[in-house]
């Protein structure tokens, strides 16, 4: 190993600093691969451990070790998502021990929200477990949250509107991403399902009405930029861009996946109709609401087609049924939180 290299990869040190464990790591992910792990020593693995082990033991109760974890992945992730023009560090073996910690921690905080016992009450029938997952769904809390129908209805100014299209690209701004990486490995009427929901999000062909084109329209608007989108990411808005590819990424988790972007897709129509009347009362360019206007009626019909083709016939499966209420639950109840933090954060109606 040189010397050179070896001055080039810090350590994190002291494991109690979250910040600059998230500092050090990320400084890692622009290393090619095999350097990176070629200049890291045992002792140094096990030092980088504990430090991130370090920040998950606090994030359940300290939400700056929750945001340093959540940014960590972020970062992370973007090696993941983003095709890079220098070399990364995406086949590092240490930099994969610091993902799955971070992982698997994030994913045990998120079942730690789901009442014991709930999902062995799934039924097995298609239809009823259908209409079971919809009734949980109506039940929660989450489902007519008051920061889409009261605050951004009622009161969203200008700015509020800003900050909330910033928090929402990371969903949002990559959804074709998502279903072409969860897509692998299905086959039959799951994978048509897929097909279809993805050639919507092209466009049907037409590159300008390719969905995240339409989406992009409103940082034009707005003029928001990348280096604005890594600054001012919550940490809730993070975790909800990180449980999605977390979930898209691995086959393992493909039930997850299903259950995850069904619910996204499903509470879409409601809260877009929020967003859209904001977006009138205030006479914003009507470009930068076409992809709202639109997702009101697509994302109903992609739902309905979801839950039909994807998940009812899944439910003969107990694997399948306890994966897809899983992560059914996981977005009801961090899009919860996550909305409990915009509505904290914004400004108060007059
Ligand atoms: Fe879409
Ligand atoms: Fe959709």
């Amino acid at each position: 190993m040189s010397s050179r290299i070896e001055r080039l990869v810090g350590v994190p040190g002291n494991a109690q600093d979250f910040w600059a464990t998230v500092d050090c790591i990320s400084a890692w992910l622009a290393l090619p691969a095999e350097e990176l792990d070629d200049s890291l020593s045992e002792v140094d693995r096990v030092q980088t451990v504990s430090a991130v082990r370090a920040i998950n033991a606090a994030a359940a109760s300290d939400p700056n070790a929750f945001f340093a974890q959540q940014k960590l992945l972020a970062r992370i992730y973007d090696l993941t998502i983003r095709i890079p023009n220098q070399p990364t560090a995406e086949g590092s073996v240490a930099l994969h021990e610091v993902t799955r910690l971070l992982e698997t921690a994030t994913l045990a905080a998120e079942n730690k929200f789901i009442p014991d016992g709930l999902l062995d009450q799934a039924p097995t029938d298609g239809k009823a477990y259908l209409s079971w997952l919809k009734t949980m769904a109506r039940q929660h809390r989450v489902f007519k949250h008051s920061y889409y129908n009261e605050f951004i209805h009622d009161h969203a100014g200008v700015e509020d509107l800003r900050t909330y299209i910033l928090q929402e690209s990371v969903v949002d701004g990559r959804f074709d991403d998502l279903l072409a990486m969860m897509q692998v490995g299905t086959s039959g009427p799951a994978k048509m399902e897929i097909a279809t929901n993805f050639w919507d999000e092209m466009g049907n062909g037409n590159p300008a009405e390719v969905h995240t084109t339409l989406f992009n329209k409103i940082f034009e608007v707005f003029q928001i930029t990348d280096e604005e989108l890594d600054r001012v990411l919550t940490a809730n808005a993070l975790l909800s861009g990180n449980l999605a590819v977390m979930l898209c990424r691995y086959r393992h988790l493909y039930a997850e996946a299903v259950g995850f972007l069904g619910m996204t897709e499903w509470l879409v129509p409601d809260r877009f109709k929020s967003v859209v009347s904001a977006w009138e009362r205030l006479g914003l360019p009507d470009v930068g609401i076409v992809y709202h206007r639109l997702h009101i009626t697509i994302d109903s019909v992609h739902a309905a087609g979801w839950f039909h083709n994807i998940v009812a016939p899944a439910a003969g499966t107990e694997s399948m049924r306890r994966g897809i209420a899983r992560g059914t639950l996981w977005r009801l109840n961090s899009s919860a939180r996550y909305l409990d933090e915009r509505l904290a954060g914004s400004t108060q109606p007059a």
